[in-house]
Parts: structure tokens; C-alpha cells; sequence
């Protein structure tokens, strides 16, 4: 049997498919790099907003055409599976079988079932134990940094997000767990993880987040430590200060705003006023300068005015993020902002997420540039694509890092080596090895 694994969305989501390709080679399955070769296709889907819903639902009417050629068995997991369930069947009957966020588990009963001719077997149920995965199954694809699960969930309430109810409330895992898990990375050769939570700052597995930064840094031989994401409320003064004085810390901060207005953020209660958030900011003192900053925002959320929109350019100047990830605004099924009026037209919408989205470009453009002249340790990833003769890294501030080195050189994956940063673009850094 060769499966073939399509995943969508955040870190989480490609942690979880890593998982589940994992529990699928235990069972002696093996992994293809299309689902055209594949007897077995997961679609690992993402439901934030429409537009990511859309491209599940095209690859499953591409995949009932080759289902009609050959035998082929089509399961849906991820945010999507969670919040449809069996209404995924009605809408696609060619689907073989569905698997919750919260039953990753279940996964080989579930082809077990299709694979006997059971139709619409499903799963959607709440494992608590989810979120403790045996570690050695996981099949990791990135070489250079290793993603590990601490939470899984959301106590938050945001009026726009689906996410509560895809991933369910918020679940931790004991910090001895973290930590063996990382050891065991360190062990197979990983200098980098990335702690992975949906409110990572939340954490509470038996200690608080800024301390389980500080018990994993402890890992001998471990380098780097990322994490996403989190929530502004949650950024605490303990937090802030092992970012700036734990070495191990990667000086990398996404802390999302949404929205540069208070009125803004109370309809999507966010839990904090503008001002909330910069005075957490704050909690960085100097040390504010040398870690990168990035965000979230979402724009044309229902009611949002000219004003609230000057706003939000405001702010983002005023802060000078290194980059942003900015959405028109969704309406998602069942979520509280669904019952606010959302008269604006779509062309204005869009057209403030240009603005912000130029706007940022050049603020990223800027931050960019003071790297120039710099030698920095960067992380050696992949090679540049065919005969570029630059290879792929990022730094600690996860800037992508296009590194020249002489002809015939060799670099070592996953190595932190050191590199002189000569030219800045919005999008990356062109670097020489020192
Ligand atoms: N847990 C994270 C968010 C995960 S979703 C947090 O709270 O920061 C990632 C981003 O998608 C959010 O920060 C938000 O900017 C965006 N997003 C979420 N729901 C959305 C919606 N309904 N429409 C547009 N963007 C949305
Ligand atoms: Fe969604 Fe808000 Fe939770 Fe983030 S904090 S996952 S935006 S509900
Ligand atoms: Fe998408 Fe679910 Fe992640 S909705 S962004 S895959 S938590």
C-alpha cells in the first residue's frame, strides 16, 4: 500500500501530517510523492479561512475523477475533518473516511476499515491523550529544525476563528515529556526545534512557558529554540526576559495584533487594547532592537472604518515589524462574528490589504538592511534551486538566507555556520560564507 500525504496550513497542521505519515509506515505502508502513485491519499486540511477550504474541496473533485480510473481510498484529516464530520460525506461521497484533530491515533483502525470496504468510517472524537504521540513514530520532513507539540488547542475566544472549535480546548503535555522528546532529537542529529501550540504561552504542563524555555535549553547539544505562537495576553515579563537573556532563545518574536484598533479588537476580543499590547512589547527594553518582530492582522473586519484601518497602518509603522502576515477578514461557520454587520465591499477590503501589505514590504525592506555589512550564524538548510550556486539557511531571527559559497563547496545540512550578510531584499538576504 503507498500513501501519499497533502497537507494545508499552520506548522501544527504539518506536524500533525509528519505524525500521521509516521503511523502509517509503522503499519509497512509506504510514502510516494504523488498522490498519483499513491492507493492512498490524505487530504490534511486547513479551515481558517474560505479560501483554504476551497482548495480541499477542488483536490477532492480532482481525486473522485482518478477515483472513477482506479481503486484509491481518499481520507480527510485535519481542521476541516474536525469541523464538517459526516458532513464532509454528504457534500463528497467518494470520501473513504474522516479523522478528527483530537484522534490522530485512530488513523490505522480507520484504513484499516476502509481497506475491508467499511464506507464513511469516521472518527472526530476527543482523545485527551492526543497530544502525547510516541515520538519515535513521527516521520519529521525539515532535516534542519524539528517541530514538537506542547499544546494542543485554544481557551481563547477570537470572534472570527474556527480554531477553538477544530483543535478543541487547550491540552498540555508534561515538560519531562517535552524534554524526552527533544533529548531524543538531539540525539538524531536535530540542533533546533520549534515548540508547536496553538498559544504556546499558555503552556501549563506542569511549569509556565518561560520555564520549560529554560528546561530545554538545558538540552546539551541543542542550539536553537522557536516557538508558535502566541497570544499577546499571555506574553509575560518572565517570558520577555528568557527571550532576551537565554542564548538558546532563536531572537524571533510572532506575537499577532490583528488589528490597530481598539474598537477593532474588542469586537474580536482580542483581550487587549492597543496600548496593552505595545506596553508588552515593552517587556523587551533594549533587547527590543535585536529580536525580530513579526505579526498577524486581519483587515476589513465587519464594521471596520477608514479610521480603524488608519490605525492599524499606524501602528505598524510605529512598530516597524520585520514582517506580517496580513488576511482579508472570513466569515467561518458557527463563529461568533458572524452575527456583525459586514457591509464593506470586497474591492475595498482588498484594496486595504494592499496598502498594509506595501506598506510592510518596505518596513521589511528596512529592517532587511541594517543586516548589511553583518556576520551572523545562519543554519544551513537545503540547496538553492538547480545550478543557483546559493544555498538556502536561515538565521536566528528566521530571515531566509541565500548563502554563496566558492564552486565545488560543500556545506553541512543542519550546521550553524557563519556568514556575512552583503545584500538585503524584502524577501531574503544574499550572505557569503566567512
Ligand atoms: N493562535 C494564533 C492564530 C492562528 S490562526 C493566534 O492567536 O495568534 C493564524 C492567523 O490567521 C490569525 O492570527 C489571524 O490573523 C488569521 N485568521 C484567523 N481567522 C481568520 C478569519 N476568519 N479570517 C481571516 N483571517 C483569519
Ligand atoms: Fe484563534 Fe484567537 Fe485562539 Fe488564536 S487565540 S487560535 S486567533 S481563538
Ligand atoms: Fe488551519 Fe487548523 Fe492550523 S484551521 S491554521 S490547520 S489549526
Amino acid at each position: 500500500m503507498k500513501f501519499h500525504i497533502e497537507t494545508w496550513g499552520c506548522q501544527m497542521n504539518d506536524h500533525d501530517g509528519e505524525k500521521l505519515s509516521g503511523l502509517l509506515l509503522a503499519e509497512g505502508f509506504e510514502a510516494v510523492d504523488s498522490s498519483a502513485e499513491a492507493d492512498l491519499v490524505l487530504l490534511n486540511t486547513c479551515s481558517i479561512r474560505e479560501k483554504a477550504v476551497h482548495k480541499v474541496y477542488s483536490e477532492l473533485g480532482r481525486l473522485r475523477q482518478e477515483k472513477l480510473q482506479r481503486p484509491l481510498l481518499v481520507g480527510v484529516t485535519g481542521c476541516l475533518a474536525q469541523q464538517e464530520q459526516v458532513a464532509l460525506f454528504k457534500r463528497a461521497p467518494h470520501i473513504d473516511f474522516v479523522l478528527g484533530t483530537m484522534a490522530l491515533k485512530q488513523l490505522p483502525r480507520l484504513v484499516a476499515e476502509a481497506q475491508a470496504g467499511k464506507a464513511r468510517v469516521m472518527d472526530t472524537g476527543e482523545y485527551p491523550d492526543n497530544h502525547l504521540f510516541p515520538p519515535e513514530v513521527t516521520r519529521r520532513q525539515d532535516t534542519a529544525k524539528a517541530l514538537v507539540t506542547i499544546t494542543e488547542g485554544c481557551n481563547h475566544a477570537c470572534t472570527y476563528c474556527i480554531v477553538p472549535t477544530t483543535r478543541g480546548p487547550e491540552r498540555h503535555r508534561p515538560f519531562q515529556d517535552v524534554l524526552a522528546e527533544v533529548r531524543s532529537l538531539v540525539d538524531r542529529g536535530y540542533r533546533e526545534v520549534e515548540l508547536l501550540g496553538q498559544n504556546v504561552n499558555s503552556y501549563a504542563g506542569g511549569c509556565t512557558f518561560a520555564d520549560l524555555l529554560n528546561r530545554v535549553s538545558e538540552v546539551d547539544g541543542l542550539e536553537w529554540i522557536r516557538f508558535t505562537t502566541s497570544h499577546p495576553m499571555n506574553f509575560t515579563r518572565d517570558l520577555a526576559q528568557v527571550l532576551v537573556e537565554n542564548p538558546k532563545v532563536a531572537p524571533f518574536l510572532h506575537l499577532p495584533l490583528q488589528s490597530g484598533s481598539d474598537r477593532v479588537l474588542k469586537r474580536m476580543l482580542r483581550e487587549y487594547t492597543v496600548g496593552e499590547y505595545l506596553e508588552r512589547l515593552g517587556y523587551l527594553g533594549e533587547a527590543r532592537a535585536r529580536i525580530a518582530l513579526s505579526t498577524d492582522f486581519i483587515v476589513g473586519f465587519p464594521g471596520e472604518t477608514d479610521e480603524d484601518f488608519e490605525d492599524t497602518l499606524q501602528v505598524l509603522e510605529q512598530v516597524a515589524f520585520d514582517g506580517s502576515f496580513s488576511f482579508v477578514y472570513s466569515p467561518r461557520p458557527g463563529t461568533p462574528s458572524l452575527r456583525l454587520r459586514d457591509d464593506l465591499p470586497m474591492t475595498v477590503k482588498a484594496e486595504r490589504l494592499g496598502l498594509l501589505q506595501t506598506r510592510q514590504l518596505a518596513l521589511t525592506k528596512a529592517a532587511n538592511q541594517r543586516f548589511v555589512g553583518r556576520e551572523i550564524p545562519v543554519r544551513v538548510e537545503a540547496h538553492g534551486p538547480n545550478e543557483s550556486g546559493w544555498w538556502l539557511a536561515h538565521s536566528g531571527e528566521w530571515k531566509t538566507i541565500h548563502l554563496t559559497v566558492g564552486p565545488g563547496r560543500s556545506l553541512p545540512f543542519g550546521e550553524l555556520v557563519q556568514a556575512r550578510i552583503t545584500l538585503a531584499s524584502p524577501h531574503f538576504l544574499g550572505a557569503e560564507l566567512v
